[in-house]
């Protein structure tokens, strides 16, 4: 049987399964109660930042592969239907499930017998079977599909799996796992509580390796090793592995925050609290903090600080849990003055729009903060130069030019991307993340 697919949600999630599929030879409809994303879509971009995705959308929706529309009634005729809408975290760390609600209450008047409807939102254990009993009535089978998409990857991330995890009963998961055969990557076929709990598992595996890296990196630091070289020893060992072993400001991103307390949550209902879990928690608030301590220590709560890099990675405009964000914010509690640079922020009113607002220019009594169109265009007699995103543009900076505006500053890479003896040739003091102060 030929399947026509439904996606609803078209964040980075959404559009990219839903291009993917087209891309794969499936017809495919998206449905977002946002008017702006329909539109983005039926005119062939996504308005993210995706390699790739605005060309494999254009080209699926001039081959009619593709369409986009705010109505649930425009998926009457799919048969197997993507559910790719967020579950934010709620205050007590668990996910907030009223978009899946919204969106299981939108499709059922859509579904019918032998449809499934897969969750591909990140979602706590236990949702698929409450899902699978709230549309049982309907003849609708339920699947989980958990993605692992990383931003500024997502093209490549579906097209190229390390695996595809499909949780359910085995006909309904069988053809579900089918639209990926093209994909030809490894396929779990499981149940679903154990694709819902590997989810969380993988990304707060990820986030915990970062956070042991990050507290190696500071031991570094105090016994004077180097952490490039001790984490190259660490990641030639295949049961370690060389990815995820780079230390920086701390971890961020709408995922890793958000999945890894929601495991803790998880964990803490049923009683068996996960130390290890709430350990890198507590690490990572901890690593941003040291970063600020640093500054603080280095130049005094009188400085000037300007902050490079605001997104938490390169390769995306997301500022969603950014530890640049929060550096920024403890830095202007402390009174300092600080003037902020990042590729994706063009002027502090778009800034304005795409931040927490406990970390907005205007907000609260601390001094403002302005933003920088260049690394270079450095506010005269800045004392302090903290590198927080691993943008490619910090590796290639005219020291001179900044050594001649802010003769006095002190830079400190917490990314290790900076060139450390330009750095120093332009008299400047030098701060790498995990090397000991020289
Ligand atoms: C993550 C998971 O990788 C992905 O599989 C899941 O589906 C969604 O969440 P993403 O949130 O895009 O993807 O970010 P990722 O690339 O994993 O980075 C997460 C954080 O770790 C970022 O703040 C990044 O800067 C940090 N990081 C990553 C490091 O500090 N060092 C590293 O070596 C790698």
């Amino acid at each position: 049987m030929t399947e026509i697919i439904g996606v609803v949600g078209a964040g980075y999630v959404g559009a990219t399964t839903a291009a993917g599929f087209a891309h794969l030879g499936y017809r495919v409809g998206v449905v977002d109660t946002d008017p702006r994303k329909v539109h983005g879509i039926s005119t062939g971009h996504s308005g993210l930042a995706e390699p790739g995705l605005d060309e494999m959308i254009d080209a699926a929706v001039r081959a009619e592969m593709l369409t986009a529309s705010e109505h649930y009634e425009t998926l009457a005729e799919a048969t197997i239907v993507f559910v790719c809408v967020p579950t934010p975290m709620r205050s007590d760390g668990a996910a907030d499930l009223t978009f899946i609600d919204a969106a299981i209450g939108g499709l059922r008047p859509t579904l019918g017998p032998g449809n499934i409807v897969v969750l591909k939102s990140t979602v706590p254990v236990g949702t698929g079977d409450a899902v699978d009993e709230a549309v049982r009535d309907l003849g609708v089978h339920v699947v989980n599909n958990p993605e692992f998409l990383r931003e500024g990857h997502t093209v490549r991330d579906f097209l190229n799996p390390d695996r595809v995890v499909v949780g359910g009963e085995a006909e309904p998961a069988g053809r579900v796992a089918a639209l990926y055969r093209d994909v030809g990557a490894p396929t779990s076929c499981v149940d679903r509580c154990s694709a819902e709990l590997a989810k969380y598992a993988c990304n707060s595996f990820l986030a915990l390796k970062l956070s042991f890296v990050d507290e190696l990196a500071s031991l570094a630091e105090r016994i004077g090793a180097d952490i490039d070289e001790v984490t190259d020893i660490m990641g030639r060992d295949s049961r370690i592995g060389r990815e995820f072993l780079r230390p920086g400001p701390g971890w961020g991103g709408s995922c890793f925050p958000k999945d890894i307390r929601a495991l803790a949550s998880i964990a803490e209902a049923v009683g068996l609290p996960m130390r290890t879990v709430t350990a890198a928690i507590d690490a990572n608030e901890a690593q941003s903090e040291r970063i600020v301590d640093i500054v603080v220590d280095t130049v005094g709560v009188d400085g000037h600080v300007a902050v490079w890099g605001l997104t938490f990675k390169a390769g995306t405009a997301d500022l969603r849990e950014s530890p640049a964000l929060k550096i920024v914010g403890a830095l202007r509690k402390e009174g300092m003055r600080v003037s902020a640079h990042d590729p994706t922020v063009t002027d502090r009113f778009a800034l304005s729009a795409r931040l927490p607002v406990e970390f907005t220019p205007e907000s609260a009594r601390m001094p403002s903060f302005d933003i920088l169109a260049d690394p270079s265009s450095i506010v005269p007699g800045t004392d302090a130069i903290v590198v927080t995103t691993e943008w490619e543009v910090y590796r290639s900076v005219d020291w001179s030019a900044v050594a001649h505006r802010s003769p006095r500053a002190f830079v400190f890479d917490t990314r290790g991307v900076v060139d450390a003896r330009a750095v120093r040739a332009a008299g400047l003091r030098f701060r790498r993340i995990g090397v000991a102060e020289s």
